[in-house]
């Protein structure tokens, strides 16, 4: 018989009083599994209006304080997050059968560890980060391209490209956290730390 935690959930739930480290070990794993971009994660957001969205972003960061992703501020979904902070993730690690849904809401990473990020980006995609009104409608390829090539003749020098102010990241706080394995016929495992105060409540939820 497979190993069980204190819970009778399969021993990779282990035994942690916080989703931080939990999740350090599943997505540790999911590095070594996945075939490209562990790191992807659907991102949801909605507006004022209320109207949800989703799509996928690369998680860059994470640490006790929360999940870091970054993009530009006046996309779609930055100008959602700024409406309405209140976001959630899901990452899904087929590899593994696993998933695991993050709920919270949003706050602005500081200057310079937006900085210190953009700094570690490819040229091209520093001069991308200029280039792209991201969202916003173009009426052909060239306008993209033409931006593409004004913009490195502005920025030429490949260490010196500062970052746009409306491109920055944001942090996650989560709320809850919620980990899922896959169970036979459906039966799947499923454990959600639950923020109250400074500590994690765990309860179990059925599948
Ligand atoms: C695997 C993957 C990773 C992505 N990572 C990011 C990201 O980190 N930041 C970002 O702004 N867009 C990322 N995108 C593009 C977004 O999914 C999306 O197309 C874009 O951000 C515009 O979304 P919006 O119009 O809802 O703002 C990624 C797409 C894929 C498929």
């Amino acid at each position: 018989m497979n190993e069980k935690n204190s819970f009778g959930l399969d021993i990779c739930f282990g035994e942690k009083n916080n989703p931080f480290e939990l999740f350090k070990e599943w997505f540790d794993e999911a590095k070594k599994t996945e075939l490209n971009d562990p790191n992807a994660v659907a991102l949801g957001t909605s507006d004022d209006r209320g109207y949800t969205s989703v799509r996928m972003v690369l998680l860059k960061d994470f640490n006790e304080t929360g999940f870091v992703f970054y993009t530009n501020f006046n996309s779609a979904k930055g100008l959602a997050i700024k409406k309405n902070p209140n976001i959630s993730m899901c990452f899904h690690w087929k590899s593994l059968l696993r998933q695991i849904r993050i709920e919270g809401s949003a706050e602005q990473v500081s200057d310079i560890e937006a900085d210190e990020y953009y700094s570690s980006r490819k040229y091209e995609s520093r001069i991308g980060a200029w280039a792209s009104n991201q969202s916003s409608e173009i009426s052909n390829r060239k306008e993209l391209t033409d931006s593409i090539r004004n913009f490195k003749s502005k920025y030429p020098e490949q260490n010196n490209v500062p970052r746009p102010k409306h491109w920055s990241g944001w942090r996650l706080k989560p709320r809850s956290v919620e980990f899922w394995l896959d169970g036979e016929f459906r039966i799947h495992e499923r454990l959600k730390y639950i923020k109250e105060k400074n500590d994690w409540k765990k309860i179990l939820l059925s599948p």
